[in-house]
């Protein structure tokens, strides 16, 4: 029993994408290396693990599309305290959750760090100090 449980396990912590190594471009950015873990355990199943709003379960979602993260405009804005803003409380009339009180500050930050990289933009420099 045990054999199989831990078999399951290594199972699945192979298969979640957040385990695979992060890609090269991003290694050295211990800020964006976190923010990616966030963004494919919390925000790729709406959002696609690219960001192009692709996720298994943004089909069929009530309300206004997941919309694409990487282009170019932003339906909520691109300053940082637009985007954290978002990620932090949610969009009321959409299945974007309230991420505030969910997860921490950090992974705020991170995550929302992450989401300038995924879309080609410059991560703000107020989000990497602090
Ligand atoms: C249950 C599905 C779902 C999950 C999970 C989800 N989102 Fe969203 N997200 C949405 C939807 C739907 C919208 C579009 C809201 C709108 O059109 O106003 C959105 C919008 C956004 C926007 C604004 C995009 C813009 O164009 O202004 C950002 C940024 C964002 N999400 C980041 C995240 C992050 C980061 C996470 C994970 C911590 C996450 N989302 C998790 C459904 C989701």
């Amino acid at each position: 029993m045990a054999v199989i449980v831990t078999a399951g396990l290594v199972v699945f912590n192979v298969l979640r994408p957040s385990a695979a190594p992060p890609p090269a471009e991003i290694v050295n950015d211990s800020l964006l290396v976190a923010g990616r873990v966030v963004f494919l355990d919390r925000c790729a199943s709406c959002h696609g693990a690219s960001g192009l709003g692709d996720g298994p379960t943004s089909k069929g979602l009530p309300g206004p599309p997941v919309g694409n993260l990487t282009d170019d405009k932003w339906k909520h804005g691109d300053k940082p305290e637009q985007v954290v803003g978002v990620i932090r409380n949610g969009v009321k009339g959409a299945q974007m959750p309230a991420w505030g009180g969910l997860i921490s500050d950090a992974s705020i930050r991170s995550v929302s760090a992450y989401v300038y990289h995924l879309s080609g933009r410059t991560v703000p420099s107020e989000l990497r100090t602090k």
